[in-house]
């Protein structure tokens, strides 16, 4: 059985989810879905990444400890994932007994290696980030993503020897262009990492809400070599990933980074990364401190929460930045979903429940392009297969109406409702990685199974009730 495993970034559980994570987690959720459509064995990993300055100075202000802090936290995204109806097979922390073990073995294993060393660090942080800065970098002394002052640092501090693998990760991007997707983004890497690789710090002394270092316990690493190993414990015997989905700011850290530390520690490396664009909020940065958040009951509230994994998805090419509106939301429940899909269920249902329908051979069906929609799928194309897709809904809506199929001959009627019928088995088959829901519901009332190899059986003909309706315009 061919498998396949995919992750999610671990949030920092400093507040509750928003709809940038639900980007992501959804994202992994639909091609999840899609892979065990096709009979895979899939792997689906998502979690917290719960160490680092940022979590320890939030809990500080709330009068809390780090992990009493975080773990009030954690329910608030299983919670959101549950009315998402996302499917995951672990939620992972980086406070879990196992990974903690692991980041330490993997510290010991790199140490030995002589890729670990002891080192001083003189240079600017971010806690926003959690990340390092050279001078360069900054404008006007801020770190370039939160526009906030940096830190800056001087104290001892253990470094990997990122700068020793230059060479590797440069033939690695060569033996593997599908390394970092989507295309466009992997110039970019390739030209920084051939300009200059710095060593990178990974441990602290002066605060303690890390993994210890195995062989210097005054020190604590966290973050970046803590979280990314989090793909390794939670594998569950998947290794290597089949892809890491991420936002467009962490692209470094797992496309340079983390086959860096995989390298060292003599890991295989995943097949590739995947980094989305990030969504705006009527064209404004979304931002806890400007107060533009839209958090999951939000998004959830507006249309419900199929037609917001469905927007998401159709909107914007996955890959690029898009703009989030309630509006835009709204028209496409009603225009798109309400009005094309919801209304083709709503008719064939309520006819094939009139009517006889009468086995014959679909040829309605051949205006679908079922492989182009495959590798959309494949390639991370959501919004063009769901253009292919409703294109197909739009030619049986017509097939509908300009066949008159209400007055049409006994038989001609039922043989036309059975191609219709059919047709909606394979289109809600196909929506059911974004729809789960939904088409659920329009495989009990077509009595079908929700799995790819169904779209190339027939429909099995019992008695259809009028579907109740499915969408509700707003
Ligand atoms: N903890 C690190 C990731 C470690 S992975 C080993 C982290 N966490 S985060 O909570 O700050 O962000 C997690 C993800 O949310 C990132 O992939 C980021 O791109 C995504 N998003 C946060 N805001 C977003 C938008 N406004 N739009 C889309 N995604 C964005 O980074």
């Amino acid at each position: 059985m061919k498998k396949f495993y995919v992750t999610t970034a671990i949030y920092y559980p400093n507040d509750i989810p928003h709809i940038g994570h639900a980007y992501t987690t959804i994202a992994v959720d639909i091609l999840a879905r899609w892979h065990k459509l096709k009979g895979e064995k899939v792997r689906f990993l998502t979690g917290t990444d719960d160490h680092g300055k940022k979590i320890e100075e939030i809990a500080k202000k709330h009068g809390q400890a780090p992990k009493e802090f975080t773990d009030r936290l954690i329910p608030k995204f299983k919670d959101a994932w549950k009315k998402l109806n996302i499917k995951y097979d672990r939620f992972i922390r980086t406070t879990d007994s196992d990974h903690e073990k692991l980041v330490q073995e993997v510290l010991t294993k790199v140490n030995k290696k002589g890729d670990i060393y002891l080192g001083k660090y003189e240079g600017y942080y971010c806690t926003g980030c959690e990340a390092y800065y050279t001078e360069k970098d900054l404008i006007n002394n801020c770190c370039p993503i939160h526009k906030k002052p940096v830190e800056k640092l001087r104290e001892p501090s253990y470094f990997f020897r990122l700068s020793k693998y230059q060479k590797k990760l440069l033939e690695l991007y060569k033996r593997n262009p599908n390394f970092i997707l989507p295309k466009f983004r992997q110039q970019e890497i390739i030209n920084r990492v051939k300009e200059e690789l710095y060593d990178l710090s990974i441990s602290r002394t002066d605060f303690d809400w890390g993994i210890p270092i195995p062989f210097d316990k005054k020190h604590v690493t966290y973050v970046w070599f803590d979280a990314l190993l989090n793909y390794i414990t939670g594998a569950d015997g998947f290794w290597p990933a089949d892809v890491h989905l991420i936002g467009k700011d962490i692209i470094w850290f797992h496309t340079v980074i983390w086959p860096a530390i995989l390298l060292s520690a003599g890991y295989k490396l995943p097949k590739s990364v995947f980094a989305h664009g990030w969504w705006t909020f009527n064209q404004e940065k979304i931002s806890k401190s400007r107060g533009k958040v839209i958090n999951i009951n939000e998004l959830i509230s507006i249309a419900g929460v199929d037609s917001a994994r469905y927007f998401l998805f159709r909107e914007t090419p996955f890959g690029e930045d898009g703009d989030f509106s309630e509006q835009a939301l709204i028209e496409r429940h009603n225009n798109e979903l309400a009005n094309k899909f919801g209304n083709l269920i709503s008719r064939v249902s309520a006819l094939a429940e009139k009517y006889a329908i009468e086995k014959t051979k679909n040829n309605l069906i051949k205006k679908l392009k079922l492989k182009e929609i495959e590798k959309h799928f494949e390639n991370y194309e959501f919004d063009k297969a769901l253009n292919l897709i409703f294109e197909f809904i739009d030619r049986c809506n017509e097939y509908v109406q300009g066949n008159k199929i209400w007055e049409a001959s006994c038989l001609d009627r039922g043989k036309k409702l059975y191609e219709l019928a059919d047709s909606i088995k394979a289109i809600s088959i196909l929506l059911s990685p974004f729809m789960p829901e939904t088409c659920e519901k329009i495989a009990k009332i077509f009595h079908f199974k929700i799995s790819f190899s169904e779209i190339h059986k027939p429909l099995k003909i019992e008695k259809i009730k009028k579907a109740e309706i499915l969408f509700k315009k707003i």
